[in-house]
């Protein structure tokens, strides 16, 4: 009777030991899975090249119809080759900024904007375009707000007035 007491008490402490052990498990798992997202580049979260090349379609879109601010880029958009080069440029932008494998070959933010007159409120017509776009992908808005992290730095470049 002791003896079967005694491997009752065994058989349970084992049983106890592998719920703790399940439990520790699950909580890792979790925990790891926060941590890898947290790892993965804004790049990827974003979905990719192909991704950042929608939403620049879409961005660029929005500008061209946006009255505010379209006729900055009436030249741009006359011109499919000029057009194309400038989309590729954002895309390599947002792609290297947001810790992708590209290489942004374009001006500096500085020198692309000097002498437009850009004022903040232009700068912000144009960040609400980009808002539109990155909303009509259901960009998640941890990834939305560390996206326009990167790019809001760069309006001391880009305004001048
Ligand atoms: C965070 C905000 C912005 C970013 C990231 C950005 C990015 C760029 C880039 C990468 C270029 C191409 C540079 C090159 O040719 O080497 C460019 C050009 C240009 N940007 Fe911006 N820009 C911003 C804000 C603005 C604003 C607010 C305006 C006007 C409302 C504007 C108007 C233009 C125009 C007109 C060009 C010349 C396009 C062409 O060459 O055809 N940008 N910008």
């Amino acid at each position: 009777m002791k003896k079967l007491f005694t491997a009752v008490l065994i058989v349970g402490a084992l049983m106890l030991g592998s719920m703790n052990v399940l439990a520790q498990d699950t909580m890792s798992d979790k925990s790891m899975s926060k941590k890898h997202m947290k790892t993965r580049s804004l790049y990827h979260r974003l979905g990719g090249k192909k991704a950042i090349k929608a939403v620049v379609d879409e961005f660029v879109n929005n500008v061209a119809g946006d009255t505010r601010i379209n006729s900055f880029f009436a030249k741009t958009a006359a011109d499919p080759k000029r057009l194309k080069k400038f989309k590729g440029l954002l895309v390599d932008q947002i792609c290297q900024a947001s810790g992708g494998p590209c290489h942004y070959k374009g001006k500096d933010m500085k020198t692309a904007h000097k002498g437009m007159g850009i004022s903040g409120a232009d700068f912000n017509a144009l960040v609400e375009d980009l808002v539109k776009a990155l909303d009509k992908f259901k960009v998640g808005e941890t990834e939305k707000n560390e996206l326009l992290g990167v790019l809001g730095p760069m309006k001391g470049d880009i305004v001048e007035k």
